[in-house]
């Protein structure tokens, strides 16, 4: 039996900048190391570090930075004729970051992100800025971190007609919600506990408020469905709303919570489509595969009219997962394997309108907090009746925060979303309700 033997010996490396040597930058410096030979000969040419940037230049990283120029400005890297590729794991939609890849790409060398913030505000002039130099531009760790899904609906999935992309993107929510669901303990105390534990950072806004999760579905919504990135278009709802009793309410009735970014495609009879993308924490059937999802593992469903469902699932964070994703891009680089960014042409990409989904037809789980005297459930019926909407169980449960609120909960039958809406736009004003209602979906198996 021969062996294959890789010659590359006299082949030019593939000299890369790193911007930002923190959890995700000294992380790829680490595998870079550690896995040499294998990135060598999968590469089929060297990749070695030029030059890096970060703030503080005294910082021990853990990773051996001998030999490797250090740039006080960022922005020397693009300027070198010794750099083929720039990695930009800095972070920030705009600011130094985007200065960055915007001079990188500038000079005709190819970019390589994490940054998930600045590629759904500004993938696509950045697209348009590769395409028109001939540079490459990759993002794979920017969506759910070692998960190669990008690549996946790039390549994997290129065949199909994609039906829909849903899934959990956002680790921190994730951890979360199922540590709420193992305690029993409320959002704010396990939100602390995530942050001493370090899965959620000290301003846990983005995470927690659903936008982070909304950055990657806006790029996952562009690659799956040739549409433009349209990340002002992504409906977001975060989970800070959600009470251990509605986990507590949702396990009873064979559901876990999840936070769950979805996005699809409506044809309309005239010929016309819209793109709907949403990110909201939504009740999961037991059995259905992202129900067993916990702590802050990531997953994507993709549905392809060929393939059938897919899951993808793995660590959405993390200096290993997204050094695996992040070099992974610079293989493909090295090996002049690029492609579009967003897998088809910029000019091709579709400027689609968002769906309004009022007629779309759900399943929904509905949380009141009440004051605790005679005819308020009858009232909150009779909304419900008077919106069209068909209760499947209702629920009284006990006591709130406070003694004199009671939580009532309930399921609806299947209906339009828009009845929903308007059933609680009767409950508008009413005093009732004590706090606003909790509206959760039920995802469909
Ligand atoms: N962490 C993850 O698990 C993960 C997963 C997926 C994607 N990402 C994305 O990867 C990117 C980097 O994340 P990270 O977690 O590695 O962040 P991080 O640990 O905070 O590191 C950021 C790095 O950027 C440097 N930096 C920040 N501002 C700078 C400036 N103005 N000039 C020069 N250097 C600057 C910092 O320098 P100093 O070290 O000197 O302060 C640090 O080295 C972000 O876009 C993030 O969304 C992260």
């Amino acid at each position: 039996m021969q062996t294959e033997s890789h010659n590359i010996s006299g082949t030019q490396p593939l000299r890369i900048a790193i911007a930002g040597l923190g959890t995700v930058g000294a992380g790829v410096v680490r595998l870079l190391e550690t896995n040499r030979d294998i990135l060598t000969a999968r590469a089929g040419r060297p990749i070695e570090v030029v030059a890096v940037s970060a703030r503080d230049r005294s910082k021990d990283r853990g990773v051996d930075l001998s030999g490797v120029d250090w740039a006080d400005d960022m922005i020397d890297l693009a300027r070198r004729d010794d750099v083929d590729v720039i990695l930009e794991l800095v972070g920030g939609s705009d600011g130094p970051a985007l200065a960055l890849s915007r001079a990188a790409l500038g000079s005709g060398k190819g970019l390589v992100t994490a940054n998930k913030a600045m590629i759904a505000h500004h993938g696509l002039a950045l697209a348009e800025q590769a395409e028109s130099a001939g540079a490459a531009l990759k993002f794979e760790a920017a969506v759910a971190g070692g998960i190669p899904v990008v690549k996946a609906l790039r390549e994997g999935t290129s065949a199909n007609a994609l039906a829909r992309i849903y899934g959990i993107l956002n680790g921190t929510c994730n951890y979360i919600l199922s540590e709420m669901e193992a305690t029993a303990a409320d959002f704010a105390e396990t939100l602390v506990d995530a942050q001493r534990l370090g899965y959620a950072e000290a301003d846990p806004t983005f995470d927690i408020e659903g936008i982070d999760a909304a950055h990657k579905l806006a790029i996952l919504a562009a690659i799956g469905f040739g549409a433009r990135v349209d990340f002002d278009a992504v409906k977001v709802t975060g989970i800070t709303q959600v009470r251990s009793a509605d986990i507590a309410q949702a396990d009873a009735l064979g559901f876990v919570i999840r936070l769950i970014a979805q996005c699809d495609v409506e044809q309309v009879a005239d010929g016309s489509a819209s793109l709907l993308q949403r990110v909201r924490p939504s009740l999961v059937a037991k059995d259905h595969p992202l129900a067993s999802v916990d702590g802050p593992t990531n997953a994507v469903v993709a549905e392809g009219n060929f393939s059938g469902r897919l899951l993808f699932q793995g660590a959405g964070a993390g200096d290993g997962p997204t050094a695996s994703a992040v070099v992974a891009d610079i293989i493909d680089i090295a090996r002049d394997e690029v492609g579009a960014p967003f897998s088809i042409p910029m000019k091709q990409l579709k400027a689609l309108p968002p769906t309004e989904p009022g007629h779309r037809m759900e399943r929904t789980y509905l949380r009141f907090t009440v004051a605790d005297r005679p005819g308020v459930l009858a009232e909150i019926t009779a909304a419900m009746r008077d919106g069209d909407v068909s209760i499947e169980s209702l629920i009284q449960q006990g006591r709130a925060n406070h003694g004199d609120e009671v939580l009532v909960a309930m399921v609806t039958h299947e209906g339009p979303e828009r009845n929903v809406a308007r059933a609680l736009d009767l409950l508008e004003g009413s005093e009732s309700l004590t706090a606003p209602p909790l509206v959760l979906p039920i995802l469909p198996s």
